[in-house]
């Protein structure tokens, strides 16, 4: 069922209908428990599971096994969508407001629900600023550019600041703390920890089905701390590549935005063309639907370009980082 852009969606996108563990035929919420702490997250995970694995770890019956996954098979709808239906549902995407129209308009309007954006930059050149301003703006009304959403925030740098949010919720007229309250905040401490944190996004949505945007403030930080020199590099991308794909499945599942940073890597082997590349290489860039490239341009203004999109021609915008937040930049002699 489409919705008209601007229309308020609280809920669940009706293609991607989320039924919880313990509601399948047979099951309830002491066996849903316990299929829960075997580490089958969600409907989706079970319905992918091995039923003998399942049998074992749950301590049923294998045809009961068998049974539960058939049902949860049925009830993540696994089909194709036709053309039309498909159609339908890209029409229930809607957009965040960044704070400054240029740059909203460099990516079509908004950051986009059912859709990855990357942000990719070298240190300091705003890539959190722009997470902090859509983890408020998702919080105002559809008018105003925002979803009447609350927000998820897997912070691994240590970077998340709460006087920050509260900076800019006033100058939304929001209520600063009411603002706060709005955004889940998970801390990573190593790279298997973000991975279950992004595993316990599901959970989270299904108590706040409010929950419209999902930020990673940065993806690869820790994966690059650990990984560095120990040529695992395979299997480090394998796992950047799950959590990526699982953060696409939420997004379309929920029609939901997620907004990643990665921080770039000097190459100074590199002679000709852009000295940097972000940091998770080719893994991002083919998962990520947008890819923006921020740097600093003249009078501590910004300059993001659009490196990648399904449909946008490539293109450059400016802004700035103001106590207020994003906005557009300001013309000589026009200042507020
Ligand atoms: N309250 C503020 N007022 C104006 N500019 C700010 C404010 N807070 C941060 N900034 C700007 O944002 C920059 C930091 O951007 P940030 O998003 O943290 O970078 P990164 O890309 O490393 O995540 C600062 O260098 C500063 O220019
Ligand atoms: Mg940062």
């Amino acid at each position: 069922m489409a919705k008209k852009e601007g229309e308020e969606t609280e809920g669940i996108d009706e293609n991607f209908e989320y039924t919880d563990i313990k509601d399948l035929p047979g099951v309830g919420s002491t066996l849903a428990s316990k299929i829960k702490n075997a580490g089958y997250a969600d409907i989706i995970s079970l319905a992918t599971a091995n039923p003998m694995d399942l049998s074992t770890t749950c301590e049923i019956g294998e045809p009961t096994a068998k049974k539960i996954v058939a049902s949860a098979r049925e009830a993540a709808k696994m089909n194709f969508l036709t053309g039309l239906e498909f159609e339908d549902k890209r029409k229930s995407v809607q957009r965040i407001d960044t704070g400054s129209k240029a740059l909203d308009i460099l990516l079509g309007g908004g950051v986009e629900t059912q859709a990855i954006t990357e942000c990719y930059g070298e240190y300091g050149s705003g890539k959190s600023q722009i997470a902090f301003q859509l983890a408020v703006n998702v919080q105002l009304p559809p008018d105003k550019g925002g979803m009447n959403g609350h927000a998820i925030w897997i912070d691994t740098e240590g970077t998340f600041r709460p006087n920050r949010v509260e900076q800019l919720a006033k100058a939304k007229g929001l209520d600063s703390k009411e603002a706060l309250q709005n955004i889940k905040i998970g801390r990573a401490y190593s790279s298997d920890h973000q991975i279950l944190l992004v595993d316990k996004i599901p959970e989270l949505i299904n108590k706040d089905p409010k929950i419209k945007l999902i930020v990673v403030d940065s993806m690869m930080a820790l994966f690059r701390a650990e990984y560095i020199g120990r040529g695992t590099l395979a299997d480090r991308q394998q796992k950047v590549n799950v959590i990526l794909h699982n953060l696409q499945r939420l997004a379309d599942r929920f029609n939901l935005s997620v907004y990643i940073t990665n921080q770039v890597m000097a190459r100074p082997d590199v002679m000709f063309g852009d000295p940097t590349i972000a940091v998770g290489g080719h893994i991002i860039g083919h998962v990520a639907t947008y890819r923006i490239y921020l740097r600093k341009g003249k009078k501590g203004s910004r300059v993001a370009k659009l490196v990648d999109s399904p449909s946008l021609p490539e293109g450059e915008a400016s802004f700035q980082i103001t106590a207020d937040g994003i906005t557009d930049v300001e013309e000589e002699g026009k200042k507020k």
